[in-house]
């Protein structure tokens, strides 16, 4: 990330691109939630599939699920997440404002220097009532993380799926967490988007499972661009291992506010499925064939965000550069995950250029996300492009009435190529996997 690269200008970004909006705005907007515009909800679903595509389609030993995210109470009783799922909450004595008591450094308000209250425990679940009577009996949470729904379900999958261990369950979802201090825009939110697998594995292997899950999912952030130096590992102490797991590491990234976790990845033993065995009175375990043994499985769980990879991938993607005498904002995301693959430009409004600017567009848009702008100048409107990450611009100019060649501009390099429309779709298509964009052709030109 380079260093100037603040919150603010990716909040700015964000909120001007279509990006992400504060959530119920027109009200003076709700804390901590957000929306995902037209260009973010693309960004997003582009992340939740390359992970999926790694995580599930490109593997023979991981299967996806999608679970309800209420779930019979029992489950966060077995869980611990009802005796457990809690922070130290402090609050102040003079402004009454409320801060976790484990993040505050001398004992003082940061907001007033007031003194605080003793600590109590404060439990994070989101509480609400199934039916129409709001009584303790019908009391049901909204789910902190999707991993539950896997793990009530590993009987199921084990036996429908057919497959033997090590198995891994991939789940993507909303969670909800009543976090005592959200914040960093959508680093900390009490709505949010899980990523999750619980990796099945015989105990004794899980310390080289975890080993192996760490190597992979580090390389999975770096083969969608996000720079090496801004990632680390942490391991956790043994005073802050959540109350499940025997060993978990943090993937780190440096945010614009510091080091920060950006994924979990934990041995989580045999703690989840022994304990819904023990409330629920069903035998979890499982028969390995190969080795004639029955067992516990061990879980290792690489757990992402989706929200806060989206928002590292646009903080590292964030660059500024002087192009022209002006400056440039541009994301050089990875092309799998930018929103818009290519973006149709005639060069101006001209009703002689449109017919053709718009068959271009109509056919690149059956293959991929493409976008289609005619108003503004052509060097606003690459400027916009940059700014949402487009990879490759295709422009249509008088030149291409008569030989039907168009210019493609690519935004990292600002080289331009100029090729026959009917190579268009296929040289897209090699480009966005990866071909080098070839400017020492004769046509190659550059923008200052
Ligand atoms: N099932 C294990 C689990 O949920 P976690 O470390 O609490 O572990 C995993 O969460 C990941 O989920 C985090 O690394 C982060 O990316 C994301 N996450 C957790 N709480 C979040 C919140 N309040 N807002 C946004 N993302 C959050």
């Amino acid at each position: 990330m380079p260093a100037d690269v603040t919150m603010d200008k990716i909040v700015s970004l964000c909120k001007r691109r279509g990006f992400i909006f504060p959530s119920s705005e027109i009200y003076g907007g709700l804390g901590s939630c957000w929306d995902y515009g037209p260009m973010g909800v693309e960004l997003k679903r582009n992340v939740k599939n390359a992970w999926w595509r790694t995580i599930v389609q490109e593997r023979d030993d991981v299967v996806g699920i999608d679970t309800s995210i209420m779930m019979h109470p029992a489950v966060w009783k077995a869980s611990g997440h009802v005796d457990s799922f809690t922070d130290p909450l402090v609050e102040c004595k003079s402004c009454h404002l409320r801060w976790r008591a484990d993040e505050i450094e001398n004992q003082k308000c940061p907001q007033c220097g007031g003194d605080l209250t003793e600590p109590r425990m404060f439990n994070l679940m989101f509480r609400t009532f199934m039916g129409p009577l709001e009584e303790t009996a019908s009391t049901v949470y909204l789910r902190p993380e999707t991993a539950q729904g896997i793990f009530v379900n590993f009987e199921n999958v084990v036996t429908t799926s057919r497959k033997k261990l090590p198995l891994g369950i991939a789940q993507i979802g909303k969670s909800f967490r009543n976090e005592i201090t959200p914040g960093n825009f959508i680093f900390r939110t009490r709505e949010f988007e899980h990523m999750e697998l619980e990796y099945f594995v015989k105990p004794g292997t899980d310390d080289g499972w975890l080993d192996y899950w760490v190597k992979q999912r580090l390389d999975w952030y770096m083969s969608l661009g996000i720079t090496k130096e801004n990632l680390r590992l942490r391991q956790h102490g043994k005073d802050e291992l959540a109350h499940y797991a025997k060993d978990c590491y943090d993937v780190e990234y440096l945010f614009p506010m510091g080091w920060s976790e950006l994924e979990g990845i934990a041995n989580r033993s045999d703690y989840d499925l022994t304990q819904h065995a023990k409330h629920s009175g069903k035998d979890l375990s499982y028969y390995d064939g190969q080795d004639g043994e029955r067992y516990v499985p061990y879980v290792i769980e690489p757990s992402a965000g989706v929200d806060r990879s989206v928002l590292a991938f646009l903080v590292d993607s964030y660059h500024e550069e002087v192009v022209e005498g002006g400056n440039r904002v541009v994301l050089r995301l990875h092309p799998s995950l930018a929103p818009m693959k290519v973006a149709v430009l005639p060069l101006s409004r001209n009703e002689r250029l449109s017919p053709l600017a718009r068959d271009v567009y109509r056919r690149l848009c059956s293959s991929f996300m493409a976008d289609y702008d005619d108003s503004q100048s052509i060097g606003r409107r690459y400027r916009r492009q940059d700014e949402i990450g487009t990879p490759f611009c295709v422009t249509v100019d008088f030149e291409s009435l008569q030989d039907n060649q168009v210019t493609i501009r690519e935004r990292d390099s600002l080289a331009q190529i100029r090729l026959p429309l009917e190579e268009l779709d296929e040289a897209l298509r090699a480009k966005l996997s990866g071909e080098a964009f070839d400017a020492t052709t004769l046509w190659a030109t550059r923008e200052k």
